[in-house]
């Protein structure tokens, strides 16, 4: 085991040399806006997890910085960027079917930039794919090289032709790129980037990288920062948060900063995700239990009730081990909301194994789900199983899990009712402007009659009525404000 601390950043150099493409194109979009009366505009387009949005408000933050006014319509737009999602076969479709759509844009304003980046274009064929069949995009880079955005688009600018970065880059840490976040209550916090996992059916390792974990002091301090800009709910993010500090060589783990990010003083929770089970502590447990901020909600994908299934999907514990996580959780904090990720229809997955995941789901009494149909990855070891579940087969494993959670969750939801619980106001709902919508410590989303004085504001909530996906409520002694 390397002990020497290694050095994973992007050196400080190559991060002044970014800011000086992002200062050369500043100049130049100051230059057309005087000549045309406005700023250009950029739309971000992101599709996938968290990590996405996470990226995507750095490719906002950099596109600000050089001069942009951020749109969200593409079409008074003269630099689209699509941030694209690989987990699944649809997240592809649609990342394809999405650039399909800017192509007549282009045709009427041949200035327009189109740019391609994330997870998707991080695959070999994918990166053929578009470059043979959308031969209007103009930029194209992977998850490594998102810090190098100003350099790639300047690039672009300066040759007049297309910039595709499909080379190798070593994956490293970032520190300092720009962000604009898009959400003034609740953040993004990476901790790490990466995964070492190698679960048989997941393209994440080998779209974005090894582990690599930020050092705590730069995260200590962009959490205070928030916390001092008023955010209020801080996800700390990672594709497997407890291998947090593994690679650094130190002692220094997930728990440690937990306990040490709860120290920073304030009204705020800080929420985190995704935990790997085979690296869940009894520590990590035990510093969320005695916390003041870190929010009693654990999201612990299971993705199997079956050991034979788990093992072929190499995660390396059995159900055994994973529900021992799951009551020592709910014995050091009985109220903890437990959610996770399941797949159905794994390649070789018999009826008796998923009435095994069936009965994992009433053992484990989630709080929710989110449930997957597997979906073959090119290049994963799954993907090459000769076992593939037919779709109609996937299908009705998918709608019977969905029954079984959904009254799962309705139990544990009703089981709140009479309760007061502490939520953090959103703000009006999408279908009715009196009607107002928060979330709970535990994510629940939570319906009560509002005002705009209560936007961002912790309210205690009496719940009435719990359904299957949302509690109903009013303000307690809403007289006293
Ligand atoms: N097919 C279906 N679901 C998948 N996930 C990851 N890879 C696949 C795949 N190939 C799910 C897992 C993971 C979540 C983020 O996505 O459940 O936890
Ligand atoms: Fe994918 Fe497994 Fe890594 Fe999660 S832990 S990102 S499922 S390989």
């Amino acid at each position: 085991m390397e002990k020497m601390k290694k050095n994973n950043q992007v050196s400080l150099e190559e991060m002044e040399n970014q800011r000086q493409f992002i200062w050369q194109i500043r100049a130049k979009n100051e230059k057309a806006a005087l000549e045309s009366g406005s700023r250009p505009k950029a739309y971000i387009l992101t599709l996938g997890c968290q990590q996405n949005e996470a990226d995507s408000e750095k490719l906002s933050g950099m596109a600000e910085a050089m001069g942009y006014e951020i749109t969200q319509a593409p079409e008074q737009s003269s630099l689209i960027m699509v941030n694209t999602c690989a987990i699944r076969e649809h997240a592809e479709k649609r990342a394809l079917s999405m650039i399909g759509q800017f192509k007549h844009l282009k045709a009427n304003n041949p200035d327009l930039v189109i740019g391609v980046c994330g997870c998707m274009v991080v695959q070999e064929h994918r990166i053929q794919d578009i470059k043979r069949r959308y031969s209007y995009v103009d930029l194209l880079f992977g998850t490594a090289s998102i810090h190098r955005f100003p350099e790639l688009l300047w690039k672009k600018f300066q040759a007049g032709k297309r910039v595709l970065c499909s080379e190798e880059e070593e994956y490293l840490v970032a520190e300092g790129v720009p962000v604009r976040r898009e959400n003034k209550l609740r953040a993004w916090v990476s901790v790490m980037y990466g995964c070492n996992n190698f679960c048989s059916y997941c393209i994440v390792p080998y779209v974005r990288g090894r582990e690599r974990s930020r050092i705590k002091e730069a995260i200590l301090e962009e959490v205070k920062q928030l916390v001092a800009e008023g955010y209020k709910d801080i996800t700390l993010l990672g594709q497997n948060v407890n291998s947090y500090g593994k690679d650094l060589g130190e002692s220094y783990d997930f728990a440690d900063l937990l306990a040490e990010i709860d120290e920073i003083p304030g009204e705020y929770w800080i929420h985190f995700m995704t935990s790997h089970p085979k690296d869940a502590t009894r520590k990590l447990i035990d510093v969320m239990a005695s916390s003041q901020h870190i929010a009693r909600h654990f999201h612990l994908p299971m993705q199997s009730g079956s050991d034979r299934v788990l093992n072929a999907m190499n995660r390396r514990y059995t159900f055994e081990k994973y529900i021992g996580i799951l009551d020592y959780i709910r014995e050091k904090m009985p109220d903890a909301v437990i959610t996770s990720d399941i797949i159905v229809g794994f390649p070789g997955e018999t009826e008796e194994e998923f009435e095994e995941t069936l009965a994992a789901l009433r053992r484990a009494r989630f709080d929710m789900i989110f449930s997957f149909i597997y979906s073959p990855r090119k290049g994963t070891p799954a993907a090459e199983l000769y076992c593939q579940i037919a779709p109609n087969e996937q299908s009705r494993r998918y709608d019977a899990l969905l029954m079984t959670q959904n009254e799962i969750s309705l139990a544990s939801n009703e089981c709140l009712e009479g309760k007061t619980l502490r939520v953090l106001c959103d703000g009006p709902s999408k279908n009715r402007e009196e009607v107002y919508s928060g979330r709970t410590e535990g994510g629940k989303i939570v319906f009560f009659e509002g005002k705009p004085e209560h936007i961002g504001e912790f309210l205690e909530i009496d719940i009435e009525r719990g359904d299957t996906f949302a509690l109903y409520g009013r303000i307690k002694n809403i007289s006293e404000g």
